[in-house]
């Protein structure tokens, strides 16, 4: 009965459909979703599972904080889920769990089936798990752009003509040309370069899930947009589960297939961009907005014009205007 729990997830070009066994493929990767359900329900083990995660902050001492308060998810693999939350609702320190850099106080967090609190699979999640710290480019430590990627390379134990191998394809996948910035300080880089700098040195782990923190933050518009695409060719490339902490709502509905919204350590939404966008008003209520053509749409509907909601970006705003104009011309 497995086949009635599949539709189609991407509407690209990538996915063909196997009607033999039901699963639909996209680049290798298989997701399934309970037919007429908005609710994600993988079939493949989850490669992270989150299971009433609490963390505390100096517990015990007058400082203490909790963080994330009994939060419960799951991510397929291959997925790009998007966390968004206002500042200081936990999403930092949700995904610094995913890497094993922060224990839970309470609850469990398993990674490919390896609980994260385990010493044993703790020595070896930075392969599995790559994280992109917020403004990462302020933690080079090597003197050449091309050393500073190898550094985790180098760790792996890898063969120097490997390591060269994994470096120059992460600079390549970042975006960088090897030659022209190899042997250049990472810190003779402008802004935008040092940023893929920084997440090359993440990409030569070769990750099996890419996690980033704000990553567009602080680059202009091209630079944001020349990111993200990258990004969604690594996914497409490697097949990596990519997750992002983001403030804007513009990448979510862009990029995202799913997105959790926390407050204050709370997980308050999960869901598809739509269908999280269809609840504006409690999105506001957290401190968040939608996306300025979700929010333009919504209203056009409300003063009773016949337009679609649940609008994610510029061009499909523009398609539903473009008909509702001509709609009013032809009467
Ligand atoms: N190292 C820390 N020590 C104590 N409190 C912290 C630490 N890091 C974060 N916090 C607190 O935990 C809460 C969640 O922080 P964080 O995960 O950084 O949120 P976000 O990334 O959503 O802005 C905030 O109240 C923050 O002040
Ligand atoms: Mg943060």
């Amino acid at each position: 009965m497995q086949s009635a729990y599949v539709q189609l997830i991407y509407g690209s070009g990538l996915m063909s459909k196997d009607k033999q066994n039901g699963y639909e493929e996209a680049g290798g990767r298989f997701f399934c979703f309970p037919k007429g359900s908005k609710r994600t329900v993988p079939l493949l083990p989850p490669v992270i599972k989150v299971e009433n995660l609490t963390h505390v902050y100096a517990p015990g001492t007058p400082f203490q904080v909790t963080s994330l308060d009994n939060v419960s998810l799951e991510i397929a693999k291959g997925e790009f889920l998007a966390v968004v939350g206002a500042t200081g609702s936990g999403k930092s320190t949700l995904v610094q769990h995913f890497n094993g850099l922060l224990k839970p106080t309470r609850g469990k967090v398993t990674v490919c089936g390896r609980d994260v609190s385990d010493k044993q699979a703790g020595r070896t999640l930075w392969r599995k798990v790559g994280l992109v710290f917020q403004r990462p480019e302020q933690q080079f430590f090597e003197e050449t752009v091309f050393d500073d990627v190898a550094f985790g390379p180098r760790n792996m134990g890898l063969s120097r003509d490997e390591v060269k191998e994994r470096v120059e394809d992460a600079l390549r996948l970042a975006g960088l040309d090897p030659v022209q910035v190899g042997q250049l300080s990472p810190y003779r880089l402008s802004g935008g370069m040092k940023r893929r700098a920084a997440i090359a040195g993440v990409l030569a782990l070769r990750p099996e899930v890419l996690a980033l923190d704000e990553p567009t933050a602080g680059l202009d518009p091209q630079g944001k947009r020349q990111l993200l695409d990258r990004l969604e060719n690594v996914r497409r490339e490697w097949g990596v589960t990519i997750i992002f902490i983001t403030h804007s709502m513009e990448e979510v509905g862009l990029l995202a297939e799913r997105v959790a919204v926390l407050n204050r350590g709370r997980l308050a939404m999960i869901g598809a961009p739509r269908e999280i966008f269809s609840r504006a008003e409690e999105l506001r209520g957290m401190g968040l907005d939608v996306p300025v053509p979700t929010a333009i749409m919504d209203r056009l509907r409300a003063a009773g014009n016949p337009v679609r909601t649940g609008i994610l970006s510029n061009t499909e705003a523009e398609e539903e205007i473009a008909k509702l104009l001509s709609g009013a011309a032809s009467t």
